[in-house]
């Protein structure tokens, strides 16, 4: 073989892995995954609290695949559902969203906005998506969306909206402080100002954030939250096997792109963490439909069950 036939036959077969990585990850972007996982931050003595983190779904109308899995999700009968926002990603997903949330709007819940609720999506240079911080391609006049609606219908099924607020929910006879920023990704957050009272008698305080921002778990963390949902990050959405992200689009560290993690430091549960918050990074259940592909970082819902051990 002559050393312009190796180069066609190498050229060749990067072309065929490039062409099948990418056909995977369009695939894999449908692929949606109930991940579960464990947090003992309850008083001792309590039962379980089973918590659905729902993020990012940036909806569609045409998601039929995604509308009805959501659906599914009631089956679960979580005592507590959080949605840390990014829902929609069409100016008439409204419809089919609140569709899809329906059978979830049936429990408690509680939910903040992200980028994704307020604009539609527009197509950018998929470079942007290696910067850290891909913020700066935002269009300059782009199409609003039903925010306001969403909040409305969320609010009416008796969901509490966290946009700058604190409010306290009960879940199976469980009282729970909650405190919620509006994007701090679109520099929108304006954290709570302390309870007048001071701290209500509960048996957890949750922080609910869109984008996980240094700022904002920082001052979750110092507020007294024990525990921290998150969503935005998408995992890194495209993301390197036994490596995992190389971004999360703000300025969180890639190893807590997505998963259980403490904030600032370790997990309490681990050595040096005795300090820290709980932190839970969903990695969403959508894409934006101009990058609609997802690799190594399959498109999730997450089950969090709070159990006593704290
Ligand atoms: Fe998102």
């Amino acid at each position: 073989m002559t050393p312009a036939t190796r180069a066609a036959v190498a050229l060749a077969g990067a072309a065929a892995a490039g062409v099948g990585a990418l056909a995977w990850g369009v695939a894999e972007a449908h692929m949606f995954t109930l991940r579960e996982v464990t947090v003992p931050v309850l008083p001792a003595g309590q039962p379980d609290l089973r918590v659905l983190h729902v993020s990012d779904l940036h909806l569609t109308p045409s998601q039929h695949d995604k509308i009805a899995w959501v659906r599914s999700l009631a089956d679960l009968a979580p005592d507590l559902v959080v949605d840390t926002g990014d829902n929609m990603a069409h100016v008439g997903a409204l419809p089919p969203l609140l569709h899809a949330l329906e059978p979830l709007l049936r429990f408690p819940g509680a939910f903040v906005m992200g980028s994704n609720d307020y604009f539609a999506p527009s197509f950018k240079n998929p470079a942007r998506y290696l910067r850290a911080d891909a913020r700066t391609s935002r269009s300059s006049d782009p199409v609003r969306l039903p925010a306001d609606e969403l909040a409305a219908a969320m609010s009416s099924a008796g969901w509490k909206d966290l946009t700058n607020r604190r409010d306290t929910v009960v879940a199976d006879g469980r009282r729970i402080a909650l405190v919620g920023v509006d994007d701090p990704h679109l520099d929108r957050d304006v954290f709570p100002a302390a309870e007048p009272g001071g701290l209500p008698d509960v048996d957890l305080r949750m922080g609910v954030t869109h984008a996980p921002y240094v700022r904002t778990l920082d001052q979750m963390h110092h507020d007294g939250s024990d525990v921290i949902l998150a969503g935005h990050t998408h995992g890194g959405q495209l993301c390197v096997p036994f490596y995992g992200a190389l971004v999360t689009n703000c300025d969180v560290d890639r190893r807590r792109a997505k998963g259980l993690h403490g904030w600032p430091g370790p997990r309490p549960d681990q050595p040096g963490g005795e300090d820290s918050t709980w932190m839970h990074v969903c990695a969403g259940l959508g894409t934006s439909p101009y990058a609609p592909v997802r690799f190594a970082c399959r498109p999730e819902a997450v089950l969090v069950t709070l159990t006593s051990g704290r």
